[in-house]
Parts: structure tokens; C-alpha cells; sequence
């Protein structure tokens, strides 16, 4: 999942390029390159790391050229150092990529028999050769369609040509790609999100087709290579201005900011006036859903699990969920009657968009819950419920979590309330717990200290479990996740019941345990699994909500206290002080908490 930039104009683009990538890194910040035409030459600085190390290039500055291609890179092929930057070039072709090809050992292996010389590990640079063959004998187009009719796997592409000084060409298949419109000179970027600064004009292509983008017009084909026309979009012109404020992290930021996403939410769906929840525009009739599956990656998959329970609880729904990369490769059996949620922060993933590619082939009935309400998986979905948590930087999320669980949380009553699953009189309560619960979460996040000390333990050790049960149990998950991207500790999540199963052989003495165990209905269940885990070293911190009763427990490590709120919510508040163990986790030792290593905030390849 990496970003690509390309900018047609008649001014020098290498400073343009250099913001736009900025703006991309959330893509990947493994390298980042950049390569203009000018004097009849392909001219490229490429760096390793950031997009600030591609700055401090003191070569950039005088860099000419009004036309040019610049990237990010997430590394798939080869190691992330600056030979594997892109672009990649050959004396007449450069190309920028984001995808992965497949078939690429294969094509290499017939490219270096033609005599090819191969600079880099990565699979990109097959696309330079395999066109720079065509055009031995081709005319631009018809390389462009022959050499993209040999790629298998995914690509957005972004290509300029020795002897074309005025065009770029773009093509897509599998990850996506935008192109802009300015003021004499045109753009071309991963999305709309790259091109604000510059235009709020833009047209998305689909899969198969590719443009050649001049400065004052650009041209459309098909697979075939047939021009086609195509709609431009004029998207808000708002830039969001969203900075790091007095906090030194993104992360910190968007973990306090989670009262007013939970606000947001609230003020969106819930009707305060008439004591109901509003979903304008639902496509359905509620007698046409029998079942629901949700379907995410990642933490976006915790939400599902998160949602599982609940839609258990209030709806007579059958609920399926599963991982997207999973999804979409078995043989599903599609359901005319179920709805298909796609939950997603960022709407790019490329496995959560095959898999609703692959339901909307099967011509079923398709619901975004995504942050990025211009994103592929929004567009592309019948009926979108947006999570308004505004935008997310930090590569862990955090508050998109609170977002997403929010909606579905509402989703679920009001299907409940629609189905007759539940009477109007507790649909009340839940809706009166509900608009508390932002107030809830502002107090959880006031417990802080302890945890920072605490976090000391986590780092020391070997690695950690997280253990829940019922409506808790997910919330482990995602604990044990942001633990493990933030610090690179080993922490698993687990549910408390299954620990005797197996991973009980794990614990040793010292080993930090996380117990959540909220006072609902699973609580004495999860304390003696609590015991079970003390009994054999473990050092726990416990996690669970102040309550006027004592805790039945004895020899427990530590104990953070969350606000109090009917069963269902306690998960949002459970969630919080898992952030910040992770977040003070990464802060003590010294790690890039917005930017952890190997990952990126939208992963655009499978
Ligand atoms: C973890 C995290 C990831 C994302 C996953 C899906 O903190 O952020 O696990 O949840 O990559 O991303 P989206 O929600 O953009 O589809």
C-alpha cells in the first residue's frame, strides 16, 4: 500500500510533489522517491525513509522539470531501503506503483532473456522493462494495453516517458487511483486526500481502465484501450486542518478526542427530541434482513466481533462476522435476505473492498460503516453510515474504533426496535445510557498515572495475555493488539474460559496478565479464571468498573477502576485504559508511536 503522486504543468512540480507525498505517508514511509522530465532526460532522487529525508536531499531543490511522478513506499518486494524506492526507471520509461504483480518472477526471468538489466529487488521494475520492450515496436497505447494485459495481481501506476515530455499515463486494477483537475495542469494521486491542496475536482478510475494526463485536458480508456468518458466529481473544497495541537502524538490526540467522536455519533443518529435513532435513507425493508455479516480487518474486525455480541443480544438476527482477507476466498453461501456490513477507518483496504466487490457481484445487499466517506469502500456500497470521528493520523486506531463500535452499537438497537427483538421501554433505557456515555468516557480517561507505572512491567517482559469474556472478550483483542503494533511486545488476547485449553502452559512467573472483568454477567465467571492465572505467577491488572462491592479476589497485581454503565456500553470504557497502556507502553521506550515499524495506515494491497 503505497502513495503515488504525478503532477502535469508549466511550473517546477518537485516542490508540489514533495507536499503531496506528505500527505500520502499514511500509506507506507518505508522510501520515498521522486522523478521529473527535463532536457529530454528522466531525472530521480529517491531516499530511504521518510518523506523529511527525501526533503534534506539537497539535490531537490534545484530539481527542474514541470512534469513529474513522486512516491511512498509500504515494502512488499525486497527491503525498504533506497535502491527498492520507487520510481524505478529505465533510460526512456518511469513508473510508480502500488500494488503487488504476481506473476513478476516469471516476467523477469523472460525480460532478463531479452537482454533487460534488473537495479532493484522489487516487482515494479518489471513494468519499466516489459514497456520499455513494447515500445521497441509499439506505439505508447498499445504498450501500455499489452503490458498491463501481462500483469497479474494489483496495481495503481503512475508512468512518465522519455519522449512523451508532456503526458502522464495512470493506470488502476485492484488499488485505486484519482485524477485531478487544476488551473492549466492536472494530477494524479492514490486519492483524493494527496490532491486536496491543489484541486477538489476529481475523477476515480475503475478497475481495467488507464488516462494519459496532459496539462489542459485528459483522456480516458478501457482495458481495450477504447477512450471512454467518465464523470468529474466536485468534492467539498474544506481542506481538513487537523494538527498535533500541544500533544506529542497524534495518538494522544485522538485517544482524548474520543468523547467528541462518541458526540459526533450520538448527534448524528439519535433523535434526543423523540427518544429514537434516525437512519435516513435505509434501502431496505426490515422484513427483507433476516441476517447480518460483518465483515473488517484488523481492529476493524474487532469492531465486528464487538458487534456480534450485541446484535446477539438485541436482535433476533442471524450474525455472522469475519475477516475480510478470509471472506474473500471461501465459498461463501450468499443469502438474499442478509445484509453485508464492510466496516473500515479508512475505506482503501483492499481486502475488505474485494470482499464487497465480491457481494456486490453476488448482488447482495451492501452497508459501508467507514471514516472516509469519499473512499472506495463508501462509494461503492448501497448505504453508507459514516462514523464522523474526523480524521485519524495515528497509525493505531483508536478513536475510529470507538466510532465504528458506536454506530453499530445504534445500528443493532435500532434493528432490534424495528424487528420487534426489543421493547420500546428498554430501547428507551439503552438510548438515555447511551447519550451519557460520552461524559463516561470523558471521566475513564482522567484514570492515568497508575498506568504509566505500570507500563514499566509490560516492557520488562517476555510478553503478555489479555483475557475477557462475553462483551469483554473482543475488547481483549484489541488490546492485545495496539500492545503488540505500538511496543513490539508479544501480547495475545484471549478468551478467559479457553485459557485451560492450551495457553494456560504459557504463564510463568512475573508474566503480565490483563484481566477484564467488568461487574456484567460474566464476572464470576472471569474471576476465577482471574485465579487460575494468579495461581500459576501471573502478575494481573485487573480491569473493571467501580461498583459499590468489593472485588472477590485477593492477590491481584493491580486494579484500574473504569466509570459504570449498563453491560453493553462497558466495552467502550474498558477500551481506554488499554490505549494508553499501549500508548505509554511505546512512549517509554522511545518508539515512533504515530508510524509504527512495518505498518501503514491504509493498506491498499492484499
Ligand atoms: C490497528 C489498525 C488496523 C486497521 C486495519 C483495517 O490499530 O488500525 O488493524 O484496523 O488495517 O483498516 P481500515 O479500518 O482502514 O479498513
Amino acid at each position: 500500500m503505497c502513495g503515488i503522486i504525478g503532477i502535469n504543468s508549466n511550473r517546477p512540480v518537485s516542490a508540489s510533489i514533495i507536499n503531496s507525498l506528505k500527505k500520502l505517508e499514511y500509506r507506507g514511509y518505508d522510501s520515498a522517491g521522486i522523478a521529473t522530465l527535463s532536457k529530454g532526460l528522466i531525472n530521480e532522487i529517491k531516499s530511504e525513509g521518510r518523506v523529511d529525508n527525501l526533503e534534506k536531499n539537497s539535490l531537490i531543490k534545484n530539481m527542474e522539470g514541470t512534469i513529474g511522478i513522486g512516491h511512498v513506499r509500504w515494502a512488499t518486494h525486497g527491503a525498504a531501503n533506497s535502491l527498492n524506492a520507487h520510481p524505478h526507471s529505465s533510460q526512456n520509461v518511469s513508473v510508480v506503483h502500488n500494488g503487488i504483480i504476481e506473476n513478476s518472477t516469471i516476467l523477469k526471468k523472460f525480460l532478463i532473456n531479452k537482454g533487460h538489466k534488473f537495479k532493484s529487488q522489487t516487482d515494479t521494475e518489471v513494468i519499466v522493462h516489459l514497456i520499455t520492450e513494447h515500445l521497441k515496436s509499439e506505439d505508447m497505447i498499445s504498450s501500455i494495453t499489452k503490458t498491463l494485459k501481462q500483469l497479474h495481481g494489483s496495481f495503481a501506476l503512475g508512468i512518465i516517458f522519455k519522449d512523451k515530455p508532456d503526458l502522464i499515463v495512470g493506470a488502476r486494477r485492484g488499488s485505486p487511483l484519482a485524477v485531478g483537475y487544476g488551473p492549466n495542469e492536472n494530477y494524479l494521486g492514490s486519492d483524493s486526500y494527496a490532491l486536496k491542496s491543489m484541486t477538489n475536482k476529481v475523477t476515480y478510475l475503475n478497475d481495467g481502465e488507464f488516462c494519459i494526463i496532459k496539462k489542459d485536458y485528459v483522456e480516458f480508456f478501457n482495458e481495450g484501450g477504447t477512450k471512454i468518458n467518465k464523470k468529474v466529481l466536485e468534492l467539498s473544497s474544506e481542506e481538513e486542518k487537523y494538527d498535533k495541537g500541544d500533544y506529542k502524538h497524534f495518538m494522544a490526540k485522538e485517544i482524548e478526542e474520543q468523547p467528541t467522536t462518541l458526540k459526533n455519533g450520538i448527534k448524528e443518529y439519535v433523535d434526543t427530541s423523540n427518544n429514537d435513532i434516525n437512519i435516513y435513507n435505509f434501502p431496505w425493508k426490515i422484513n427483507e434482513i433476516s441476517s447480518i455479516t460483518l465483515i473488517g480487518c484488523g481492529t476493524a474486525y474487532h469492531s465486528c466481533l464487538m458487534a456480534k455480541y450485541w446484535f446477539e443480544e438485541l436482535t433476533s438476527l442471524d450474525v455472522n462476522i469475519d475477516i475480510a482477507s478470509e471472506f474473500r476466498y471461501r465459498k461463501n453461501r450468499f443469502k438474499k435476505e442478509c445484509l453485508y456490513v464492510f466496516v473500515s477507518q479508512s475505506g482503501e483496504t483492499a481486502d475488505t473492498f474485494a470482499a464487497l466487490d465480491l457481494c456486490k457481484k453476488n448482488n447482495m445487499k451492501t452497508c459501508a460503516v467507514v471514516n472516509v466517506i469519499e473512499s472506495s469502500i463508501a462509494r461503492d456500497s448501497d448505504f453508507v453510515l459514516p462514523i464522523h470521528c474526523g480524521t485519524e493520523i495515528g497509525v493505531a486506531s483508536t478513536k475510529a474504533f470507538l466510532g465504528q463500535i458506536l454506530i453499530l452499537y445504534i445500528l443493532a438497537l435500532k434493528l432490534g426496535l424495528l424487528k420487534n427483538d426489543i421493547e420500546r421501554n428498554l430501547f428507551l433505557e439503552k438510548l438515555k445510557d447511551l447519550k451519557e456515555l460520552p461524559k463516561l468516557v470523558e471521566q475513564t480517561l482522567m484514570t492515568d498515572n497508575k498506568i504509566q507505572s505500570i507500563s514499566t512491567t509490560f516492557n520488562e517482559a517476555k510478553g503478555s495475555m489479555f483475557l475477557g469474556r462475553g462483551f469483554s472478550f473482543p475488547i481483549a483483542l484489541e488490546g492485545a493488539l495496539k500492545l503488540k503494533e505500538l511496543s513490539y511486545i508479544h501480547a495475545e488476547g484471549y478468551p478467559a474460559g479457553e485459557m485451560k485449553h492450551g495457553p494456560l502452559a504459557l504463564i510463568e512467573e512475573g508474566m503480565p496478565v490483563v484481566v477484564l472483568a467488568p461487574r456484567d454477567n460474566y464476572y464470576k465467571k472471569t474471576i476465577s479464571n482471574m485465579q487460575e492465572v494468579i495461581a500459576r505467577g501471573a502478575k494481573v491488572l485487573l480491569i473493571t468498573n467501580k461498583s459499590k462491592d468489593e472485588i472477590i479476589s485477593e492477590n491481584i497485581w493491580e486494579t484500574i477502576e473504569v466509570e459504570s454503565t449498563n453491560d453493553d456500553l462497558l466495552p467502550f470504557l474498558l477500551t481506554i485504559p488499554l490505549q494508553k497502556l499501549a500508548y505509554y507502553s511505546a512512549l517509554k521506550k522511545g518508539f515512533d508511536i504515530d508510524k509504527p515499524r512495518n505498518l501503514a495506515k491504509s493498506v491498499t494491497v492484499e
